[in-house]
């Protein structure tokens, strides 16, 4: 199964040398499952070829309004009618003004106008240069086409071919997939804000030694993903991973168990539903040395000795919010047998409404998984898929538990 299976997308290209970026996005939403139609301004040809884009999109390409391909010669009606949305990547600002006085001079604006406005919509990637983003007039053109319902993605920022380094930078390829995906997943936590612990923590032994386990923490990652394309506010509390930020999540790098009990402390006040996926590691070494340790020749062992680390997530649980329905709690447990056993007990050991239960050694560091969820209801299977699939699913549970438990 892929995001974008069934989803057809016309893909309007306008001048501007982001241009080339088109080729792979194009590339990109085939690959995620999209059919695309390339439509072309007489501009964007300019920078990039209609042969290219055919190639890659496996369709013909269009550009003109007069084009006779098209048994009623309306191919802005037909290609508009036919799309799951339209989304111009590049958007310049002169078709930026255009779009929003309602222009339709060529084929694209054309389309754009002619689109059934409930069940097309619109979504637009500018490029241009940082002045011409920062001019007043693209900044009011920007806002009127948001309150007519376009879905404008946002710029990126950096170096640009003009030589000049600021914002108005299309953004890249895999960042407009992602946002494309996003789009189409349904907005089951719109407004709410969430918080997520994910992967391993690090306990130090002394400055370069510790204990550590074997987390990937991939679930968390997902879990964090879905809740942003579901419409919250999201932030991930991740311990020593290596994983890419998800797009859009603010993101809290933590090591020890304890700074990252600090950081959820910090950020709980502020969320609505709280979700522990991270393997905190239970003890840390009670003494950690400030140099390294070294042998003596001895042959004797360092005699390390532990202490408990604090339970973060039955500490949340217990807090007042919680206790009153304004924040939900969702543990995870990663059991080795008796899953449900373990997993309905460790729910009311750590006194949360819903714990999600996995096996241990077969999902670290695995893609795919399959989970357990336990309630005051019983258990309910979500069987073997993708982590990012389990979790979009893991949403749409915490979401209709927290609609049913009153938050809004
Ligand atoms: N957890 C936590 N803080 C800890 C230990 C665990 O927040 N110090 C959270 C985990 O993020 C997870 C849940 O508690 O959501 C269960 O973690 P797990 O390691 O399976 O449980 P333990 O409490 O360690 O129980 P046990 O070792 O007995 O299996």
């Amino acid at each position: 199964m892929n995001d974008l299976d069934g989803k057809h997308i016309v893909l309007g290209l306008t001048g501007g040398i982001a241009c080339y970026k088109a080729a792979e996005l194009c590339r990109s939403l085939i690959k995620a499952g999209a059919t695309v139609q390339v439509v072309m301004t007489e501009a964007a040809a300019q920078f990039i070829t209609p042969v290219t884009m055919q190639a890659l999109s496996n369709r013909p390409v269009y550009g003109s309004q007069w084009d006779d391909r098209e048994p009623n010669n309306m191919a802005h009606i037909n290609l508009s009618r036919e799309a799951d949305a339209i989304l111009i990547a590049p958007c310049s600002a002169d078709f930026m003004a255009k779009l929003l006085h309602g222009r339709a001079d060529d084929l694209l604006s054309l389309m754009c106008l002619a689109r059934p406005i409930e069940s097309v919509p619109l979504l637009v990637a500018p490029a241009m240069n940082r002045e011409m983003w920062a001019h007043p007039a693209t900044q009011r053109n920007l806002a009127q086409l948001t309150a007519d319902g376009a879905t404008v993605l946002g710029v990126g920022s950096g170096f640009q071919a003009c030589g000049e380094t600021g914002d108005g930078r299309m953004l890249e390829p895999e960042e407009l997939l992602h946002d494309v995906i996003a789009f189409f997943q349904p907005k089951l936590l719109a407004g709410r804000r969430v918080l997520v612990t994910a992967g391993p923590t690090y306990e130090a032994i002394d400055p370069v030694r510790g204990i550590t386990n074997l987390s990937s923490g991939k679930m968390g990652f997902a879990i964090a993903r879905a809740a942003q394309e579901a419409g919250a506010q999201v932030t991930l509390v991740a311990g020593p991973v290596s994983l890419p930020t998800p797009r859009g999540v603010t993101r809290m790098d933590v090591r020890s168990a304890q700074d990252m009990l600090q950081a959820v402390q910090a950020q709980v006040q502020l969320s609505d539903i709280f979700v522990a996926t991270a393997a905190v590691a239970d003890w840390r070494p009670a003494n950690p040395a400030d140099q390294k340790i070294k042998k003596d020749g001895s042959g004797n062992t360092p005699g390390l000795s532990f202490v408990e680390n604090p339970d973060i997530l039955a500490g949340v649980a217990q807090s007042a919010r919680a206790r009153n329905g304004e924040l939900f709690c969702v543990g995870f447990a990663a059991e080795s047998q008796d899953l449900q056993a373990n997993a309905q007990a460790k729910r009311e050991r750590k006194g949360v409404p819903l714990l999600v239960g996995n096996i241990g050694p077969a999902t670290f560091g695995q893609d795919d998984n399959a989970l357990l969820l336990v309630d005051a209801q019983g258990v309910t299977d979500i069987p073997r898929a993708s982590k990012l699939e389990l979790a979009r699913k893991l949403i749409a549970e915490i979401a209709t538990r927290t609609r049913a438990k009153g938050q809004k």
